[in-house]
């Protein structure tokens, strides 16, 4: 596994037991930043009838797309190019658009092209699902929260633990209804929206 993420291993299988009860049979999944590919080839995986389709940023992406070459079940298709820089996404018709710790890392600039382009891909019905830590309030939930957005801010300023009532608000104002905001194990969230157009 090329650039394995202890992260992403240790936080796939909660993950995944909130992903089983939410993704319909069927789902056509665009996962946006998937890193490594850890998220993508377990959830495919323990999804048979699902198709992930992964993407990443053009400098992430021949890592991403040898991992899933190499390890992927038949449900996930080859990593495409999506750079949230860039208003082009490569699909146009997915019943869930997944992003998990994204938001954080990009820009609030990119975080909200997040929310917009994924209103415009999904069909009448899909959903949304971010995973990450977020703020209440302003508040962080924990001290080791406040820190890490510290730590994030280091390194890019533009970046940090974003509050749920902004993203509440853009995924609002791209035609989004809230559904569901489930704690996750280490100070983590899992937000669901469904595409009301
Ligand atoms: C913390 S990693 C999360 C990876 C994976 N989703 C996970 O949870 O293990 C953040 C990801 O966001 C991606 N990313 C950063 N800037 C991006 C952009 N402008 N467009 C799309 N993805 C971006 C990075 O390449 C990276 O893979």
């Amino acid at each position: 596994m090329e650039g394995f993420s202890q992260a992403a291993e240790n936080n796939k299988a909660p993950i995944f037991a909130v992903l089983e009860d939410w993704l319909e049979p069927g789902a056509r999944v665009l996962e946006v930043g998937s890193g490594t590919g850890q998220h993508a080839l377990h959830f495919a995986a323990s999804l048979p009838g699902i198709c992930w389709q992964p993407t990443e940023r053009a400098e992430t992406l021949p890592g991403l797309r040898r991992n899933i070459l190499t390890y992927a079940t038949a449900n996930v298709l080859t990593p495409l190019d999506l750079d949230l820089a860039t208003d082009s996404w490569p699909e146009d018709a997915a019943d869930c658009v997944y992003a998990a710790n994204v938001l954080h890392i990009v820009s609030a600039e990119l975080g909200a092209k997040l929310i917009s382009g994924a209103a415009q891909v999904l069909v009448p019905g899909g959903v949304l699902i971010l995973y990450g830590p977020y703020k209440y309030r302003g508040q962080f939930t924990t001290p080791s929260n406040a820190d890490f957005d510290q730590w994030l801010k280091a390194r890019d300023q533009s970046s940090g633990v974003r509050d749920f009532e902004w993203v509440c608000k853009r995924a609002r104002e791209a035609g989004f209804d809230f559904v569901e905001d489930r704690p996750m194990p280490a100070n983590n969230q899992m937000l669901k929206f469904r595409c009301a157009l």
